[in-house]
């Protein structure tokens, strides 16, 4: 069956994303987008086996699913609103009164598909419809949680129209509530926000199953990485140089185990990421999945360069050591600063030309990770351990 995915606002990573996923769940899949116009929903077929929900349970980075119901002819809306409101009443369902919304993408200068026509085009056919006004590309992920909503989208192609009906939404309360109520949070260090941080950790799983998985986030801070990392089954390790955080992570990760039901082995320790040992346990990880230290949040411009040296100093010496932890093939997952000073771009540019003589290879990236008025911005990388 076809069903439309909706990228969040990191469409290349969020598409990136969804592509490793899908390759976990499913032999074969390809990836469209849906129109130029709407470049952040592509579809795809899924397999009868593979879930949209639980597909939605694993990705960071798809807000909505929906399935493809049809596609009409993109002749005028009176059309659409007919064609639309007469699938809708074959539609099956148990309820006296259906309640509905619709989103529509593309086509944003012609007239809006209405709401209005489609309830007496529903109450014509019999179908007794109550409309729910939402913005134009869609309800909030909570509405359709919590209410009794159904969602159609008209997703509008230069010479057609696709007609479908979301059925997983991202659960928006269970990511803000593990952001925003986790007992330790350090803002002024900085924390990766969860969805971001499953995203990355997808990336390293690639088409395996996480639950085989051992990760290890080096620079943990409050832990972010090791919390989604548990909720995907994995074997989990971290350190980090500060001993507070090592604390507060591991209250995070007692707290996530309670809130969230999550059982798992994980193991936290007071390490430098540049002498980082496995301790006593000896088994070398899979992957490393990490945020690291991206120096100050607002450099002054003359002290970027001397920044992103010290930086670069400090990830060379982290990614000399982690060759000692990761196994054969392991793979790095990680956030490198890019700094925007007057018209240019800085980064950690030295570092990455040396890895591959280091003996890494670049799989993946940069894919940029921004933040509205951030002066560092986050490019994601995936590096193999060549041997
Ligand atoms: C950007 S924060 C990581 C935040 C984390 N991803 C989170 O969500 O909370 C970087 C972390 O690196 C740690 N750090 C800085 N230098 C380090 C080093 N040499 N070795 C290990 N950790 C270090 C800091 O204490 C800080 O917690």
């Amino acid at each position: 069956m076809k069903y439309l995915f909706f990228l969040g606002r990191q469409r290349e990573l969020s598409l990136e994303e969804l592509k490793v996923v899908l390759s976990r769940f499913q032999d074969e899949t390809s990836i469209t987008v849906v129109s130029d116009e709407v470049p952040d929903v592509v579809s795809a077929e899924l397999q009868d086996s593979t879930q949209p929900q639980a597909l939605m349970d694993t990705l960071g980075g798809v807000v909505k699913i929906a399935q493809y119901i049809e596609t009409l002819p993109s002749a005028k809306t009176e059309t659409l609103e007919e064609l639309a409101s007469a699938w809708i009443a074959e539609e099956k369902t148990n309820k006296a009164r259906k309640t509905f919304c619709i989103a529509e993408h593309g086509r944003n200068h012609l007239d809006a598909v209405s709401p209005q026509t489609m309830k007496k085009e529903l109450i014509k056919r019999g179908v007794s419809a109550r409309f729910i006004e939402v913005a134009r590309t869609g309800a909030e992920a909570g509405l359709l949680l919590e209410g009794d909503v159904s969602e159609y989208h008209f997703i509008h192609t230069k010479t057609q129209t696709i007609l479908a009906k979301t059925v997983a939404v991202q659960h928006v309360h269970h990511w803000s509530k593990r952001d925003m109520e986790k007992p330790y949070r350090d803002k002024k260090k900085g924390m990766i926000p969860p969805k971001l941080a499953r995203t990355l950790i997808n990336l390293a799983a690639g088409s395996q199953d996480p639950k085989d998985l051992y990760l290890f986030d080096p620079f943990c801070g409050t832990g972010t990485i090791m919390m989604e990392a548990l909720l995907m089954h994995m074997k989990v390790a971290g350190s980090d140089l500060d001993t507070d955080a090592v604390h507060g992570a591991g209250e995070n990760l007692a707290w996530l185990s309670k809130e969230f039901n999550a059982q798992g082995e994980y193991m936290l320790s007071v390490q430098d990421a540049t002498q980082v040992t496995l301790k006593e346990t000896k088994e070398k990880v899979d992957c490393i999945v990490t945020e690291p230290f991206l120096g100050k949040p607002n450099p002054t411009p003359t002290s970027v360069q001397n920044m992103l040296r010290g930086l670069e100093k400090l990830y060379i010496g982290a990614f000399k050591q982690w060759k000692t932890i990761l196994k054969p093939k392991g793979c790095v997952v990680i956030a490198f600063p890019e700094v925007t000073v007057g018209k240019s771009v800085k980064t950690v540019q030295t570092l990455i030309d040396r890895l591959e003589s280091l003996g890494y290879t670049r799989e993946k990236g940069p894919f940029l990770y921004t933040k509205l008025h951030a002066s560092v911005q986050r490019a994601l990388y995936v590096y193999r351990l060549k041997e």
